[in-house]
This record gives C-alpha cells, structure tokens and sequence, in this order.
C-alpha cells in the first residue's frame, strides 16, 4: 500500500487541510484518510462513463447524505473574480457548487477557472445539446437547494424582476422553487438609478434574499460610493444562513459569541476626539466567520467604516464606557472575544461647547483618565463569565513577550499576538500575521488574511469547545 507524506504537499494545501481538521476536530491525518475514504467511495459509485469528456454528469448521485448544494450564477462585472473565492468558501464548508457562467462573465473569468475550483463541469449555454441532455435547465433549477447569483448584475436584476428567460442564468432563474441570494455589484450611479431601485423592490417582493451591496472604493479610478459585490466570506455567510446548514458545517450552532471591534473615539469636545488607527477589519471578519459558523453573534463596533457582516446582532458604541456597558449587557455568552482597540484614556475636562482657539491665548490643556480595561473586567468577572476569554494584543515590539504578560494581567484564556508596527502594514491592511498565546505555549500561525486568520480561530474555538 502507498504511503502519502502530508509534508510534501504545497503550504495552501497543508493551510486548508489544518482548516479543515481543526473544524471537524480531527488530526490532519484522520482528515487526510476521511477524505481519501470518501474519494474511493464515491469512485465506486462513478459509472465507468462519467469520465468520458460530455458524458451525463452523474454528480448529484453522487454527493454525500446531507450535503447542500449551491447554484451559482455569475454574472458580467468585474467583482466576478471574487466568485472564484466564493466557490472555494462555499466548497471549504462542505457545499457543494455548480456553476453558470453568463455570456458577459466570461469577460472576466473562464468556464475553465470556475469549473477547476467547482470541481464540476460549468455551464454556460441553454441550448448545448450535451447539456441539455446532461442537466437541462430545469434539471439545474430544481437540483439545488440555493440559487446564488454573484455578482447580480444591473442587467441580471432587470431580467429576474421582469421574469424574463432569454438566457441559461435567467431561464434557470425563472425555473427554479429554490431560494434566490443576490449579491449586487455595478457602479453606485447604476445602483442608485430608479430602474435598478424598482427591479430591486420588486425582486425582494418576491421573495429573493441580498446580500451587500457594500459602500467603498470602485474598480473605476476615482469612484466611491455603494455597489461594491458582498465579500465571499460574507456571501457565505450568507448562504449557510440560508441553508440552515447541519451541525457539521456549524461548529458554533447554539453557541453565544460577544466580540469587539474597531477603536473607540473619547470626545475632547463635541467636534473633536481621540481616537486610533484600528480599521476594525479583523474584529468584523471574526464576528461574520462566527456567525457563518452558526454562532449567535453579537458584535459590538466602535466607529467603522465597514459593513454590517451578514446575520450578526450589531450594537455601535463610540466610547470605551460605552462599549463596556454594551458589553455587559451581553452576557451571559460562551465566547467574548476582544478585538477592540480600545483608547487607553479619556479626557477628563471635554468641552461641552467646541473649545475656540484663541490668537495669543495658551494651548488648552487635556486631563486624561484611563479607560475601564473591558477585556479584564469581563475575564476576572466572578459570576457569568465566559467559558472562553479572548483578547489581542498589538505590539509594536517584543510581540510574544509582552502577549505572555498580557495573557496573565489581564486574566484571559488566549492572546492572539499580532505586530502592529508600521512596516507590518497590519493596521487598515487586509493580511495578519497572528502568534496564538495559551497557558499551554505560543503556536505561530502562517502569514494570511484576516478573514483566513477569523476562519482558524473560529476553527479553535470550536474545538475547545467540544472539550469542555
Ligand atoms: O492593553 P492592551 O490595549 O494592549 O490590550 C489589548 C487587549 O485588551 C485587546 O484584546 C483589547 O480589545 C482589550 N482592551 C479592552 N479594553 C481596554 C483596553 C484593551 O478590552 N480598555
């Protein structure tokens, strides 16, 4: 019998497969041999003609008890690039996707790209003779148990809110009994105009979920504003909301989840104040990954400039004292998770009118008083305090040193440890580079997004969990 080396395999293999493990609370290698297991089987399960090029699909014989699957729409906009992350999202939670690619998106990514990380065969035609007698469009309509289309298109909500079907995406679109998650990308002026905002009322009329459109910066040079396409993490979020996934695919079903995020800004008067550079990306990519991972989120923001991540209880606070009372007001909770970067002080003598600037006259004084430490007082709470405590702690230095000492006066369970220093590019950047702190000893975690960073700690959360 052969031997396989997990070590031989490239880092973003080895990333998803500890991802994997760490949710399904396997070793690497029981996952490596769940996974061989499932292969073989449903190799058998294949009809020897499967594998000739246009032969009938025999996929959905062949999907495992339970597994949901997902038809995904693309649609012409240059956000579909991120489907292609999505499909992976989609896949790495145990749905199973298949794809239509729309005559305009293949503009911007292949039949073949899609298919590649699909695993299954992308369709593109109504009338493909092959894939009418493969799977046909009602075939694909009613073989599905979510019908997502990102990104929606200007064009592709017109077509759905007039019911038209002059295409495979929109005859698929009118066939379907399934759920519709649209997930809207086009420019802000397209997005604010009155057609699109009428097709829009008519399509949630009828009962179609959204998700985004996000506000922020366009592909085109110079323009701001809503329209962005839903990030693929908040899209599956999404999804598993709407699947109602198992268990399985839930690891925190049933679990209650407090986190922190953003900085906090302490009023100097009422037009100015203090504040930090924290963007709140990761504490708001953990609050989306909890949820998607079924948990009852609650996220308390400071002030941000980001969405509001999908299926999560959101309470927006501006100062430290504002976000430990919300905070309180939450327990009692299975997880509290820290990711606020809190203001250490608060001015004591704030104007109550705007404070003038006189020609000639001193610089006026601020008296500052420290903040309440929201993490420690949670953490050393001696009634409801959550099974699972943790904070961060952004160094600009000695990161792993100053984490130990965090881990203790502040009397939490985990520290995730990040540099924040300037050349890190941590703050406001999309990447982290995270040195998880336990009482057990310090575990570095490889260089990665801060959603992929929000994935791994909700995969160990999850896994504690089960232990206690
Ligand atoms: O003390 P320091 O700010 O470095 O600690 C960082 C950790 O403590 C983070 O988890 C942060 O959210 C939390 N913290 C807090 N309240 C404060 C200061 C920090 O919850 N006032």
């Amino acid at each position: 019998m052969a031997s396989l080396t997990v070590r031989q395999l490239d880092e973003a293999l080895k990333k998803q497969l500890r991802l994997r493990a760490a949710r399904n609370g396997r070793s690497v290698e029981d996952e490596v041999r769940t996974i061989l297991r499932g292969a073989a089987a449903e190799g058998d399960a294949q009809p020897a003609a499967a594998s000739k090029p246009g032969a009938p699909s025999p996929r959905r014989a062949t999907l495992a008890a339970g597994t949901k699957r997902v038809l995904l729409i693309v649609g012409g906009g240059i956000a579909a690039y991120k489907s292609l992350d999505l499909i992976r999202r989609l896949k790495e939670r145990g749905i199973a996707v298949r794809c239509i690619l729309t005559k305009a998106a293949e503009h911007f990514v292949t039949p073949l790209s899609a298919g590649a990380i699909a695993g299954e065969r992308v369709f593109t035609d109504l009338f493909n003779p092959a894939g009418e007698f493969d799977v046909g469009h009602i075939r694909m309509a009613r073989e599905t148990d979510l019908v997502v289309v990102a990104p929606a298109t200007a064009d592709l909500m017109a077509k759905l809110a007039g019911g038209l079907a002059s295409d495979l995406a929109t005859a698929v679109l009118l066939a379907t009994d399934a759920k519709i998650l649209l997930a809207p990308a086009m420019n802000p002026r397209m997005w604010a105009n009155k057609a699109t905002q009428r097709n829009l009322a008519q399509v949630i009329a009828d009962g179609v979920a959204l998700v985004g459109p996000n506000s922020g910066e366009m592909a085109e040079a110079g323009e701001r504003g809503t329209g962005r396409m839903a990030e693929p993490l908040e899209i599956a979020a999404a999804v598993e909301k709407l699947l109602g996934a198992g268990k399985a695919a839930q690891p925190l079903h049933g679990k209650r989840v407090l986190i922190t995020s953003g900085p906090t800004h302490e009023p100097i008067d009422p037009v100015r104040y203090i504040a930090n550079r924290s963007s709140g990306k990761q504490g708001h990519a953990i609050a989306a990954a909890a949820a998607a991972a079924g948990a009852d989120v609650t996220l308390i923001s400071g002030p941000v400039n980001l969405p509001d991540p999908f299926g999560v209880t959101i309470v927006k606070v501006e100062t430290a004292r504002e976000m430990l009372q919300a905070a309180e007001c939450v327990l009692p909770v299975d997880v509290a998770i820290f990711a606020a970067a809190v203001a250490d002080w608060r001015v004591t003598n704030a104007g109550a009118q705007k404070i003038k600037k006189k020609l000639g006259q001193a610089t006026p004084g601020l008296s500052l008083t420290e903040n309440p430490d929201i993490l420690a007082s949670i953490a050393k709470r001696k009634s409801q305090r959550p099974k699972l405590v943790i904070g961060f702690a952004a160094e600009t230095e000695n990161v792993a040193a100053n984490a130990k000492s965090k881990l203790v006066t502040k009397g939490c369970d985990w520290i995730l440890a990040n540099d924040v220093s300037a050349a890190s590019g941590v703050m406001g950047g999309d990447r982290n580079t995270i040195q998880l702190v336990t009482a057990k000893g310090i575990e570095p975690w490889p260089p990665q997004t801060k959603d992929d960073v929000a994935a791994m700690l909700v995969a160990h959360i999850a896994a504690e969990l089960e232990k206690k």
